[in-house]
């Protein structure tokens, strides 16, 4: 499939992402961000990302063309994040995507998104064949995969209630840091003791594989109420935050006997998580910088990967809860 040019769009929640893709090379990679928008909110307004993706998405695309030094009409290939995030949100993109494939007659391609963050980890990793771990922690998603074979994927764990980088983002309110808050956290944490306060361990005693994030969320707000110094705070939550993600993929790396773990979305640019990681003597697979958070290149990387000759159905409707 390399010869073909690839458009991938991604609107799926706050940022705009636009991609070019051609021979599993990334030739244009742009990414609107929404961040200014929505941090005086402290989280993503579905409302404002549509109306957002609305605004910005054709210049995006006509700047990512342009990069790429190709015409619209070179295009082989439209492909769209179907599913899942914010309804409105992926509508913007995927009716956009399905439009242009269709005044182009070329085909369109419809990507789960969590797909395209696994293939974004592989653009750096060819050699990297399944069976292995997958997990993608964003601000929408705790997810771990077992990746039996390509397009042959089994959950094993998901969050419980938030998402993992969500609870960064909302303990980041708490602490009165901006958003997105997991940056933010890492710095302050520096500053911090993480063993200065006490926080336990979620489902320390699950033998599942499932996360939950809401229970260590508000015994942060109870330390705060307590008087803890806010850096201490920050570095004991990031300490449990990680050892929870850890302790859970450890363990199903472990029972399923797998030693090598891809590691997407943007908690995973956590460098707390990727020592811990690291220290447990997994082989981590991380996206290159641009491609680990939410972007349209991986949209086209999966479409690209798993294109056998035949479009999506146009009919088929985006779907804000879509399972891998
Ligand atoms: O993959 P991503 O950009 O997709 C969306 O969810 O849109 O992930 C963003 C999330 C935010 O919740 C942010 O706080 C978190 O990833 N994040 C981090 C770090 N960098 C970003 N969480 C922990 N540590 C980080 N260094
Ligand atoms: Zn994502």
């Amino acid at each position: 499939n390399g010869a073909m040019w690839i458009l991938g769009i991604d609107t799926s929640c706050d940022d705009t992402g636009v991609g070019v893709v051609r021979d599993d090379r990334v030739v244009s990679n742009r990414v609107a961000s929404q961040t200014l928008l929505h941090q005086r909110h402290g989280g993503v307004v579905p409302e404002l990302a549509s109306r957002e993706h609305t605004r910005v998405i054709d210049p995006l695309v006509q700047t990512a063309l342009q990069e790429a030094g190709i015409s619209v009409h070179d295009l082989d290939l439209v492909a769209a994040t179907k599913g899942p995030g914010l309804i409105g949100a992926l509508l913007v993109g995927y009716t956009y995507g399905k439009g242009l494939a269709f005044a182009l007659d070329k085909p369109f391609v419809a990507v789960h998104h969590l797909e395209g963050h696994l293939y974004a980890a592989l653009a750096e990793h060819p050699e990297v064949t399944p069976p292995f771990l997958a997990l993608v922690a964003s601000g929408g998603h705790t997810h771990l995969f077992e990746v039996r074979a390509w397009g042959q994927y089994q959950l094993l764990g998901a969050t419980m209630d938030d998402a993992a980088g969500e609870a960064f983002d909302k303990v980041a309110r708490l602490l009165g840091l901006g958003y997105p808050g997991g940056p933010e956290i890492e710095r302050l944490a520096r500053e911090g003791n993480p063993q200065s306060v006490p926080l336990s361990l979620p489902l320390k005693d699950q033998s599942g594989l499932a996360f939950s994030f809401s229970g260590l969320k508000t015994a942060v707000a109870r330390a705060l109420e307590k008087g803890y110094a806010r850096a201490d705070i920050a570095a004991a939550f990031q300490r449990v935050a990680v050892e929870h993600l850890a302790s859970v993929v450890v363990r199903a790396a472990k029972s399923h006997g797998h030693s090598t773990l891809l590691v997407a979305g943007g908690v995973a640019q956590n460098s707390a998580l990727r020592a811990r990681l690291q220290a447990a003597g997994l082989r981590l697979l991380f996206p290159p910088p641009g491609l680990a958070t939410d972007n349209g290149a991986m949209i086209a990387l999966a479409a690209g990967h798993t294109w056998r000759g035949q479009g999506s159905a146009l009919q088929v409707p985006a779907q804000p809860y879509l399972p891998l």
